[in-house]
C-alpha cells in the first residue's frame, strides 16, 4: 500500500490540475482527488472505485466495480448526470462532502453528506461499501456517507434493503434504463410494508413479481436453497415489525443480487478460479412468478399443466379465452356467498397467501377467533394464519378478489388459507375445471352461521353425503393422480436392447426423429423415440413434461413406458406395436384387405376417441400438431393407437423442429391456418383427423392422390363427388359393396367433410365428431368447402383460374381434361 500518493490540490480556488497521482489508492482525505484513469481500490483488492463508460457510451460515470471483472459495475454515482469526457475529478472535501466535477469544476454530482470539524476519510471496503468515516471517532462503523445507502441495480451482501434504522431512507433497487445508461429504469425492487412486508418487484406501478407477504419464517414465494451459504438473509425487526433485510458478508462467497435493465432479479456467485459469475436463481424463472399470472380468484402451479386452475368454486369468467390459455379474466364465483345462512371454508394447502390489497390483519387473535371473525363480515372472502412459526397467532382477512395465488408442493410452504364458499360449493362433484384440481383438501370445515335446528339437520345430512361421496372420489382421484415416476432408462440398457442404435432396427423416421425396435433383456418388445437434438428442454422440464405425457392413458393411446436422459440425448420408450403404423397397412395391397369396412370402422371411431381425450379428457389439455396415418399404430387386434402425442410440449410452443424452420405437422395433414400462419388449436387437429378419416375410407393417400379427370387431392375430389351427389363413390373400390354399411359410411364421409372445412371454426369439435360417428339419429350439418380446394396444376398454369370443373367429373372423353394432364405436373404441397 503506499500512502498519500496522490497530490494534494486545493480544489475551493485553484484549477490548476496538472500534477499526476498513483493508479490507485485505498483511501482520499479531503483535498486530495482522483481523475479519470485513476482509482481507489479495497484492501484486499475486491473492490475499485474510479471512472468507467457503461456498454457502447462514450460518457463517464463514477461507479464501483469488481476488481477481478471490471464489467461489472455494482455502484454509480452520477447515474443521471455522465460527464461528457475524460476530464472528471472525484475529491472530498474538509466537511466530508464528496464531488465528482466536471472540466471546468462544476459539481456533477455530491454525496450531500457534511460534517463540521471531523477528520473525513473516503474509503472503499472490501463489502463495496464506498464510505466517508470520520478519523477522529472511535467508532469506524459510523459512517458519515456511504454508497450501501444509496442502492443502484445491485444488492451487495452487507447492504440493506428496507428502512435504513438510522437515516429512515428506504432502499430498493432500480434497475438500469439500458446496458449502456445507467440512469434509472422502469423495474425496481423494494421492501413493501403494508402491516406485513413483502418484496415486489415491479415496473413502473405495475407489480411483476411478489414474494408473499412475510410469514415469520421467510418469503415462500422466493426461492430456497439446499445450500444455506447462499440463503441466509438477515432479517431486522424493529419490534414485530420486520424493517430490512441484508446477506451476511462472508469473505469467502462472492456473491451479488442484480435487477437487470429487462427486470429479471438474478442473484450470482463468482467463481473465482474462473473469474466467472454463475446464476444462483432469477426471478421471475416461471410462469407462476409473474404478478396475478391467472387472474384473479385462481391458482398458479407449475407442477400442473396448464398453470393455472380456478379455486374450487368458482369458474372462468370467460371460458372461451381460458381455453385459449388467456387468464386475465380470471375466475368468479359458481354461486354466491350465502352470509349468515351457511358459508364454509375450504382449506388450501401449500400456498403463497393472496396479494394484500383489501385485507385486515390482527397480530393478537387466534385461528380460530379469525374463523368466527371473518363470517360476521359478508364481504370477508378468506381467512389465513399469516405466521408459521410455533405458538404465533395472527389473523388476516381478506376482501374483495384473490389476487396472485400460487401453489406449492406441500414441502416447499406450510402456509395455508382458508377460502369461503356457500356449502353447496364444498361439494367434490361441484365446479367445473376446479373439480379438475389436484388436490384433495384434507380437511374442510364447516361452520353453520344460521342455527335453526332446521339448518342444522340439514348441514348434518349434507355432511355426511358429502363424506361418504367425498371418499369415493378421493380414491378416483387417487387412483388416477398416482405419482408415478416414470421409469428412466440408461442409455446403455437402449443401446443394447436395440443392437446400438442399428440401422436395422428403424421402424420409422419420425418428425421428431428416427424410431428404433429394441427388446429389453427380459424380453419386452419396445419402441425408441429417439429426439432429434432441438429440443430446448433442460432436464427437470423434460422429466417434468414427461411424466405429465406418461399420464395420459387411454386404450387409443401408444402407452409411454420410460424415458432416457444422458447429456443431450432425450429418448423416450413407449410399447412396441406388432403391427406398425395405418399407413403401411392401408397404402399396401398385400394388408389393405384386411381392413374390411366394419374393421375400418372401428379404427376411425377409435382414432376419434384417442383424440378426443388429449383434447377434452385428460387434464393436460394435448393439442397433437401431427396427427396422420403413419403416427396411428395397430396392435394385436389392430385397435389404433394415437402415437407422437405430447411432443409437441417438449418441442416447446412455436419452435421448428430439425434443421428446416418448418412448422411441426405434415403437409398433406395440416390445416389452412397451421400451415400457413401457424395457428393451431384443437380445430387444426380435427382438420387433420377428417384427412385420414377420408383416406380410410378411400384406402387413398390425400397428398398423392391422383384422378384421371382433376387434379385436386382427396379432399378435393370427396368434395366433388358430394356436390355430385355420388360420395359413396369414395370408399374404397376393393370393397365389396355389400360388405359396406352405406349409411354408416356416407355419415363417416360426411363427418370427414366437415372435420376438413376450410373455417376452423366451422369445424366440429372433438366431442361432436364422435358422437355424430357413432350415432346413426345424429343430423349433421352441411360441410362447407374443404382447406385447400384449388386444383394443384391450374395454380401453377393459370393464376387466375381456380373454378372446378364440378361437371366434368368423371367424363373421361374431356380432350382439353387429358391435354391439361400431359403439359402439367403434380405440384407437391
Ligand atoms: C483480507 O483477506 C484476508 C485473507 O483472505 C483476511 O484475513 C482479512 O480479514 C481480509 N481483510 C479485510 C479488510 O477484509
Ligand atoms: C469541457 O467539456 C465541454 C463538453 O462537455 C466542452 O465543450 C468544453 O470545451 C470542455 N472544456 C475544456 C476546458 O476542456
Ligand atoms: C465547511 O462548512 C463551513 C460551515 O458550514 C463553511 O463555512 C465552509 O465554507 C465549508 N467549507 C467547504 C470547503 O465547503
Ligand atoms: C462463509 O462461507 C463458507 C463457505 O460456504 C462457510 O463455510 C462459512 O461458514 C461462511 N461463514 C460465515 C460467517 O457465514
Ligand atoms: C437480464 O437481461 C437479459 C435480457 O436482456 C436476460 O436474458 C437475462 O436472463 C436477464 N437476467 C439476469 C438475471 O441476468
Ligand atoms: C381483479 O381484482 C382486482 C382487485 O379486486 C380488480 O381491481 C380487477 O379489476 C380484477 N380484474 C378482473 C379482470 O376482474
Ligand atoms: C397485542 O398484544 C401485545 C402484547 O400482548 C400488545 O402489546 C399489543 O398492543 C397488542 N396489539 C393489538 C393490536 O391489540
Ligand atoms: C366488513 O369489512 C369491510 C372491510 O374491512 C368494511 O369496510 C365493512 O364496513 C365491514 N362490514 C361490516 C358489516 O362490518
Amino acid at each position: 500500500m503506499n500512502f498519500c500518493q496522490s497530490v494534494t490540490i486545493f480544489v475551493t480556488f485553484s484549477h490548476f490540475w496538472t500534477v499526476i497521482s498513483a493508479l490507485s489508492n485505498t483511501f482520499l482525505v479531503p483535498n486530495q482527488f482522483i481523475k479519470d484513469g485513476q482509482t481507489l481500490v479495497s484492501p484486499n483488492q475486491t473492490f475499485e472505485v474510479g471512472f468507467f463508460s457503461p456498454g457502447t457510451s462514450q460518457t463517464r460515470y463514477l461507479g464501483i466495480w469488481y476488481k477481478t471483472t471490471p464489467s461489472v459495475i455494482v455502484w454509480v454515482a452520477n447515474r443521471d448526470h455522465p460527464l461528457q469526457d475524460s476530464q472528471g475529478l472525484l475529491t472530498l472535501t474538509k466537511n466530508a462532502t464528496l464531488l465528482l466535477l466536471d472540466n471546468s469544476t462544476n459539481v456533477i454530482w455530491s454525496s450531500i453528506s457534511s460534517s463540521f470539524g471531523a477528520n473525513p476519510e473516503l474509503q472503499l471496503l472490501d463489502t463495496g461499501n464506498l464510505v466517508i468515516i470520520d478519523k477522529k471517532k472511535s467508532n469506524r462503523e459510523s459512517y458519515i456517507w456511504q454508497s450501501f445507502d444509496f442502492p443502484g441495480d445491485t444488492r451487495l451482501p452487507g447492504m440493506l434493503m428496507g428502512e435504513s434504522s438510522d437515516t429512515n431512507i428506504e432502499l430498493s433497487l432500480t434497475s438500469w434504463k439500458s446496458s449502456d445508461d445507467p440512469s434509472p429504469g422502469e423495474f425496481s425492487y423494494r421492501v413493501e410494508n403494508y402491516g406485513l412486508p413483502h418484496l415486489v418487484l415491479s415496473s413502473g406501478n405495475s407489480k411483476v413479481f411478489r414474494s408473499g407477504p412475510w410469514n415469520g419464517i421467510r418469503f415462500n414465494g422466493l426461492p430456497m436453497f439446499p445450500n444455506k451459504a447462499f440463503d441466509n438473509t438477515v432479517f431486522v425487526f424493529d419490534k414485530f415489525r420486520l424493517v430490512s433485510l441484508s446477506d451476511p458478508f462472508n469473505e469467502s462467497i462472492v456473491s451479488r443480487l442484480t435487477l437487470n435493465e429487462s427486470g429479471s432479479i438474478g442473484r450470482f456467485i463468482l467463481d473465482e478460479k474462473k473469474k466467472e459469475w454463475k446464476l444462483v436463481y432469477m426471478i421471475p424463472n416461471n410462469p407462476c412468478d409473474y404478478y396475478g399470472q391467472c387472474g384473479n380468484n385462481s391458482v398458479c402451479n407449475t407442477n400442473v399443466s396448464p398453470n393455472c386452475q380456478c379455486l374450487k368454486g368458482f369458474s372462468p369468467k370467460s371460458q372461451q379465452e381460458w381455453d385459449l390459455l388467456d387468464w386475465s379474466s380470471g375466475c368468479r364465483r359458481n354461486s354466491p356467498l350465502q352470509c349468515k345462512n351457511g358459508d364454509g371454508f375450504l382449506k388450501v394447502l401449500g400456498i403463497k397467501l393472496p396479494d394484500l390489497l383489501l385485507f385486515q390483519l390482527n397480530v393478537n387473535m387466534s385461528i380460530k377467533d379469525c374463523e368466527t371473525e371473518c363470517l360476521k363480515n359478508c364481504s370477508c372472502v378468506a381467512y389465513a394464519d399469516p405466521f408459521v412459526n410455533e405458538g404465533s397467532n395472527g389473523c388476516l382477512m381478506w376482501y374483495g378478489d384473490l389476487v396472485d395465488i400460487r401453489e406449492f408442493s406441500a414441502e416447499k410452504s406450510e402456509q395455508n388459507v382458508y377460502i369461503r364458499l356457500p356449502v353447496s360449493e364444498l361439494d367434490y362433484a361441484g365446479g367445473r375445471g376446479s373439480s379438475e384440481k389436484k388436490k384433495v383438501p384434507s380437511k374442510v370445515i364447516f361452520i353453520v352461521t344460521g342455527f335453526g335446528l332446521l339448518a342444522s339437520i340439514l348441514v348434518f345430512a349434507f355432511v355426511v353425503h358429502w363424506n361418504v361421496k367425498r371418499n369415493k372420489t378421493t380414491k378416483n382421484k387417487y387412483d388416477d393422480d398416482h405419482e408415478l415416476e416414470l421409469p428412466l432408462f440408461s442409455s446403455e440398457t437402449i443401446a443394447a436392447a436395440t443392437n446400438n442404435f442399428s440401422q436395422a432396427n428403424i421402424l420409422g423416421q419420425g418428425g421428431f426423429g428416427p424410431v428404433y425396435k429394441g427388446k429389453l433383456s427380459g424380453g419386452q418388445e419396445i419402441a425408441v423415440k429417439r429426439l432429434s437434438k432441438t429440443s430446448r428442454q433442460g432436464v427437470v422440464e423434460f422429466k417434468t413434461e414427461v411424466n405429465l405425457i406418461a399420464k395420459l392413458q387411454h386404450r387409443n393411446l401408444v402407452r409411454l413406458l420410460g424415458s432416457c436422459i444422458q447429456g443431450e440425448e432425450r429418448m423416450l420408450i413407449y410399447e412396441f406395436m406388432q403391427n406398425k403404423s395405418l399407413d403401411r397397412f392401408l397404402y399396401d395391397a398385400s394388408t389393405k384387405t384386411l381392413l374390411n369396412w366394419p374393421r375400418r370402422f372401428e379404427i376411425m371411431m377409435g382414432i376419434s376417441r384417442g383424440l378426443l381425450y388429449l383434447h377434452q379428457d385428460s387434464r393436460l389439455k394435448i393439442i397433437h400438431r401431427d396427427l396422420k396415418t403413419s403416427n396411428i399404430l395397430l396392435d394385436n387386434d389392430l385397435n389404433p393407437k394415437i402415437s407422437d402425442f405430447g411432443l409437441a410440449r417438449i418441442f416447446g410452443g412455436e419452435q421448428p423442429f430439425e434443421e428446416t424452420k418448418r412448422v411441426i405437422g405434415t403437409f398433406g395433414y395440416m390445416a389452412p391456418e397451421y400451415a400457413i400462419d401457424g395457428r393451431f388449436s384443437e380445430k387444426s387437429d380435427v382438420f387433420s383427423l377428417g384427412v385420414i378419416l377420408l383416406e380410410i375410407i378411400s384406402g387413398k393417400e390425400n397428398r398423392n392422390f391422383s384422378h384421371p379427370d382433376h387434379h385436386h387431392t382427396l379432399l378435393g375430389h370427396a368434395w366433388l363427388l358430394w356436390n355430385d351427389d355420388r360420395v359413396l363413390e369414395l370408399v374404397d373400390e376393393n370393397f365389396k359393396p355389400s360388405l359396406v354399411d352405406q349409411p354408416q359410411a356416407l355419415r363417416s364421409i360426411h363427418v370427414g367433410l366437415l372435420c376438413v372445412q376450410k373455417l376452423a371454426e366451422d369445424r366440429p369439435t372433438m366431442s361432436s365428431v364422435v358422437f355424430m360417428l357413432g350415432n346413426e339419429g345424429a343430423i349433421l350439418p352441411r360441410p362447407e368447402e374443404p382447406g385447400f380446394f384449388m386444383e394443384r396444376s391450374r395454380i401453377r398454369c393459370e393464376a387466375s383460374g381456380s373454378t372446378f370443373k364440378r361437371s366434368k367429373l368423371g367424363t373421361r372423353e374431356d380432350s382439353t381434361t387429358d391435354s391439361l394432364m400431359t403439359i402439367t405436373r403434380l405440384v407437391g404441397r
